[in-house]
C-alpha cells in the first residue's frame, strides 16, 4: 500500500483514483452504494448513485429474496460476533506476509477457506488477471452451498459490461443488484479487495471504492469460504484483520 494513501480512504470512497498505478480505466468510480435497494432502487440502475451519496447510511430494507421469509437469517448483533482475531495460519501454501494468504499463481477456480466465517473488519484481498477474452469471473463468499455474496463481473452480457451481485439460499437466487461502473479490462491485473463491515460488504477495485453489498445473510460466522472462479489467473488470496 503507498505510504501516502491509506485503505480507509478507499473504502470510504474518497478522491485518490489510483494511487499505486494500478493498470486499466479504474478511476474512483462514485458507488452504487446509495442505489442499492433502498430510496433510489428500483430506477438508479445502471448503478448510478448521486453525487454524495456515498458514504451514506446503508439502506435499511432489504427488498427480499423471490420467498420474503423463506430464509430467515438470525441477526447477530456486533456483540454476537467472535471477537476480533488473526485469521488461520496458511496451510500446506507459502505465506507471504499477510495472514492467510495463498501465494500464487494459484489453480482455478480456487476456495480460499475463512475458518470461522467472516467478522466486521476482515479485508479480503485477491490479487490475479483477467483473461485476454474474459467472459466472467466470481467472486463467492460461501455457507456451505449457499452463497452470501456474488460479485460477478461479467465482460460482455448483451454486448456490455456490467457486475451482478446476489445471493444464492437453498439454491435460489435473490433480487441482483447490477452496477455498471466495471473497473475490470480483460487481460489486466487488478486487486479486489472485500472489507467485512458491520452491516455490509465493500468493495474495492484497484484502491477505488466500487460499490457494498448488504448482508442478506446475517450468520457472518458461517461464511467459511470464498470461492474464486472463471476467466482470470489468481495470483493471491489473502484475509487479515484491520
Ligand atoms: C445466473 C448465473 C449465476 C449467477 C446468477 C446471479 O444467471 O447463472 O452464475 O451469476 O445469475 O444472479
Amino acid at each position: 500500500m503507498a505510504d501516502n494513501f491509506s485503505l480507509n480512504d478507499a473504502l470510504s470512497g474518497s478522491g485518490n483514483p489510483n494511487p499505486q498505478g494500478w493498470p486499466g480505466q479504474c478511476g474512483n468510480q462514485p458507488a452504487g452504494a446509495g442505489g442499492y435497494p433502498g430510496a433510489s432502487y428500483p430506477g438508479a440502475y445502471p448503478g448510478q448513485a448521486p453525487p454524495g451519496a456515498y458514504p451514506g447510511p446503508t439502506a435499511p430494507a432489504y427488498p427480499g429474496p423471490p420467498a420474503p421469509g423463506a430464509h430467515p437469517g438470525q441477526r447477530s448483533g456486533p456483540g454476537a460476533y467472535p471477537p476480533p482475531r488473526q485469521p488461520s495460519a496458511p496451510g500446506a501454501q507459502p505465506a507471504a506476509g499477510a495472514f492467510g494468504i495463498r501465494a500464487g499463481p494459484l489453480t482455478v477456480p480456487y476456495d480460499l477457506p475463512l475458518p470461522g466465517g467472516v467478522m466486521p473488519r476482515m479485508l479480503i484481498t485477491i490479487l490475479g488477471t483477467t483473461k485476454p477474452n474474459a467472459n466472467r469471473f466470481a467472486l463467492d463468499l460461501k455457507r456451505g452451498n449457499d452463497v452470501a455474496f456474488h460479485f460477478n463481473p461479467r465482460f460482455r452480457e448483451d454486448n456490455k459490461r456490467v457486475i451482478v451481485c446476489n445471493t444464492k439460499l437453498d439454491n435460489i437466487w435473490g433480487k441482483e443488484e447490477r452496477q455498471a461502473t466495471f473497473p475490470c479490462k480483460s487481460g489486466k491485473p487488478f486487486k479486489i479487495q472485500v472489507l467485512v463491515e458491520s452491516d455490509h460488504f465493500k468493495v474495492v477495485v484497484n484502491d477505488a471504492h466500487l460499490l457494498q453489498y448488504n448482508h442478506w445473510m446475517k450468520n457472518l460466522q458461517e461464511i467459511s469460504k470464498l470461492g474464486i472462479s472463471g476467466d482470470l489467473d489468481l495470483t493471491s488470496a489473502s484475509h487479515v484483520m484491520i
